[in-house]
């Protein structure tokens, strides 16, 4: 992966978050134990993540996508929050994950949590890989955290700046941004 060089430097390297996710993935499985339980992935930020933590719970689970909009391609959030894709079932009486890359101002969170509260599941729980405190606008509590960052717009394992970068293995950070 040359091609990122001189654009982005590294802040979590793959081999640390490789670490963590085994370890939110042990923590899961114990949780989850005996439980039918559905991730809700986040597109398409959350999905490299989702599918390395899927491979390591080992529980039966199921995989729903759910798509938001509420960056305009740039790196300021909007306010404005958009299912752009919903799961392909109903939701009521499942325990649901979702699963998702960073927790920035909080706003999509917020709108998810409540959207997908309404549809009556069994029990919500939400696992984000990054939270960045700096920039929170309304409290979102993160049941399971892999890593909480400074105030850097991110790219890398899922995570975009107009649409490129999401295939870097680890968590890097757009060098003079
Ligand atoms: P909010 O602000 O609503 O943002 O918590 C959540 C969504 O915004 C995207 N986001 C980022 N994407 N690097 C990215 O590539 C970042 O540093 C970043 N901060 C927020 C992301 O899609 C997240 O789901
Ligand atoms: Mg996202």
């Amino acid at each position: 992966m040359a091609f990122y060089e001189s654009q982005v430097g590294v802040l979590i390297s793959e081999d640390k978050l490789q670490a963590r996710v085994r370890e939110l993935a042990a923590e899961i499985t114990r949780d989850y134990a005996g439980k039918d339980l559905t991730l809700v992935c986040v597109l398409k930020g959350s999905v490299f993540f989702a599918m390395d933590l899927a491979k390591h719970i080992d529980l039966p689970l199921k995989l729903e996508f759910l798509g938001v909009s509420s960056y305009q391609g740039g790196t300021e959030t909007t306010g404005e929050v958009r299912i752009t894709t919903d799961v392909s079932k109903p939701m009521a009486g499942k325990h649901l994950l979702i699963i998702e890359d960073i927790i920035d101002t909080g706003l999509t969170m917020q709108f998810l949590l409540e959207n997908l509260r309404a549809r009556h599941p069994a029990s919500l729980k939400l696992c984000s890989l990054l939270e960045k405190p700096a920039r929170a606008r309304t409290k979102v509590d993160i049941d399971y955290k892999g890593f909480v960052i400074d105030d850097h717009f991110v790219v890398g394992y899922g995570l975009d700046y107009g649409e490129v970068y999401r295939n870097l293995p680890f968590i890097g950070v757009m060098k003079g941004k």
